[in-house]
C-alpha cells in the first residue's frame, strides 16, 4: 500500500472526483455550500476541473486532491482566489465522510501552507467557515489560524474568518 499523497488536481481525474462527490453529496450539502446539479454528471465534473486548472495555469488557484493508501480520492483542498499582489489566498478543503477523524484536513491544511509558502511565495491565508463546523475551526487553529472577524447577520447562520500570516 502507499502512503497518503497530496497532488495537484490533472485532467484524467473526472470520473473519480464525480465519485467521491456524488458519495459524499450529502455530507458536504451539511457543511458548505451545495453545488448545482449540473455539476454532479461526467460532463459536469470535466468541465469544473478544466475551469480550475484553467485558473491553475493563469496562477489564481491551485487545486489538490488526497488520495488514500488504495489510490481512492477521500478529499480535496484548494489554495483558492490567489492574490499575487497581496501576496495572499484563500484556503478550502473537504474530506470524505468515511475518512473523517484521521488528520487528513490537518495533513491537506498543512500542505496548503507549505504550498503557499514554497510554491507560491504567499505571505496571507484565509478561510471562512461557518460557526457550526466545529471540526474545521479545530483544524484551522491547530495549523495556527486564529480568528479574525465574526459577522452576525440576523435570521441567518453567522460565520469565522480565520487568518495565518505565513
Ligand atoms: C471539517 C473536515 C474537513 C474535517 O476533516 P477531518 O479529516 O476529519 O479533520 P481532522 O481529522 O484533521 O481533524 C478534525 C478534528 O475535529 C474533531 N471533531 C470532529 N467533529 C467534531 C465535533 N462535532 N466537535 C468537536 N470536535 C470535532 C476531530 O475529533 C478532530 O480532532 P482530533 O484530531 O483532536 O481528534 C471534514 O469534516 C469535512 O470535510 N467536512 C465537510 C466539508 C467541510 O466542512 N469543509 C470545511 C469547510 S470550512
Amino acid at each position: 500500500m502507499k502512503p497518503v499523497r497530496i497532488r495537484t488536481l490533472q485532467s484524467t481525474d473526472a470520473e473519480a472526483l464525480l465519485t467521491f462527490e456524488l458519495d459524499n453529496r450529502e455530507w458536504f450539502e451539511r457543511h458548505i455550500d451545495a453545488r448545482g446539479s449540473a455539476f454532479y454528471s461526467v460532463q459536469g465534473v470535466t468541465d469544473h476541473i478544466a475551469a480550475y486548472l484553467a485558473d491553475f495555469a493563469a496562477g489564481t488557484w491551485h487545486p489538490f486532491v488526497i488520495e488514500d493508501e488504495g489510490g481512492k480520492i477521500v478529499g480535496r483542498a484548494n489554495l483558492k482566489s490567489i492574490d499575487m499582489s497581496e501576496r495572499s489566498a484563500e484556503v478550502g478543503y473537504r474530506i470524505a465522510q468515511s475518512a473523517c477523524g484521521r488528520g487528513l484536513a490537518t495533513l491537506a491544511v498543512r500542505h496548503l501552507i507549505q504550498e503557499a509558502q514554497l510554491h507560491w511565495n504567499l505571505k496571507q491565508l484565509v478561510a471562512n467557515v461557518y460557526a457550526a463546523n466545529i471540526a474545521s475551526a479545530k483544524v484551522l487553529k491547530r495549523c495556527g489560524f486564529l480568528v479574525e472577524h465574526i459577522s452576525r447577520q440576523e435570521g441567518t447562520e453567522h460565520d469565522y474568518r480565520f487568518g495565518l500570516s505565513i
